[in-house]
């Protein structure tokens, strides 16, 4: 949007405090986020969710830095004026912190994003804090974990016992000690949510986390159901069935090239001429090609 001011990591803290809602959506290119930027939103992120949504992975866990790079940029050419937030990929923030900082650094240098999100709580703290020093806004990501889904034992609901709410809010308390900007709660009870999200000062951006976190994040594909086959998920809202679109507008096509009635006149090029010319095209049919100029 011309002239729009980004949200920034301050604002944020501030929407918090005076309990307006945070806006996240994903992109993960051009089109999508000149689109979502069109719709005003707070916050773009460009999710490893590409692994799944755009590139048919049927995890997170194959999406490299390369891709996230590649994605991130095109989206940060869509949306300049919307603050971008980008996944460090699996397995790119465990292995000692020069490892951290370089994609760090390829996400905010060649993606040109301008935080950067990662999966875990006390675990990752310590790099977290070594980013954040380093200048760079760090959103948290806890509750499932997509990156460690094999050891979590599937996509399942997270902090549905004491015990489990207990470990998310030691987690939440880290990152906001080690300077995280903000937290996503994915696939958390409501309760526990809320309960993290009124212990936190800084924002917490659910998804599948309930009514009482600070904002609120989805990913593009769900919302708008492009997607084939579609999955329901019971914390997506359906705003409106693209896929559905799509697939009847390309039938559509189909049909009309396949009984000739695309390109009709108002589609066709004429070749400038003194007098109307008819031709005979498409095995016999007599059709004007051109006419007095
Ligand atoms: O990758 C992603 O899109 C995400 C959201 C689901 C929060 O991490």
């Amino acid at each position: 949007m011309a002239g729009k001011q980004a949200l920034n990591i301050v604002k944020m803290k501030n929407m918090k405090k005076k309990g307006v809602p945070i806006t996240m959506l994903t992109a993960y290119d051009y089109p999508s986020a000149k689109l979502v930027e069109e719709a005003d939103i707070d916050m773009i992120l460009v999710g490893d969710s590409l692994g799944n949504v755009v590139l048919g992975y049927n995890s997170t866990i194959p999406v490299t830095l390369d891709d996230m790079v590649y994605h991130t940029r095109a989206v940060a050419r869509g949306a300049e004026e919307t603050f971008i937030v980008a996944d460090m990929p699996f397995m790119t923030y465990h292995g000692g912190i020069d490892e951290s900082l370089r994609g760090v650094r390829r996400l905010m240098q060649e993606g040109h994003a301008h935080a950067v999100k990662m999966e875990g709580g006390e675990e990752i703290a310590d790099t977290v804090k070594r980013i954040v020093q380093s200048g760079v806004p760090v959103l948290g990501h806890i509750g499932l974990t997509p990156q460690s889904v094999n050891q979590i034992g599937g996509y399942r609901i997270q902090g549905k016992d004491a015990r489990d709410a207990e470990r998310l809010m030691n987690d939440a308390k880290a990152l906001e000690a080690a300077g995280a900007f903000a937290v996503v709660l994915e696939l958390v009870t409501e309760e526990t949510a809320a309960e993290i999200s009124k212990a936190l000062s800084i924002p917490t951006i659910g998804i599948g986390a309930g009514r009482y976190c600070d904002g609120q994040v989805l990913v593009y594909h769900d919302i708008l159901k492009y997607a084939s086959p579609y999955r329901d998920k019971r914390f997506v809202k359906t705003y409106a069935d693209v896929g559905t679109i799509i697939r009847d507008g390309i039938s559509q096509y189909v049909r009309e090239v396949k009984d000739r009635s695309f390109p009709a006149e108002e589609h066709v090029f004429k070749t400038e001429t003194k007098a109307v010319v008819e031709t005979t095209l498409y095995g016999g049919t007599k059709e004007k090609v051109g006419t007095t100029s």
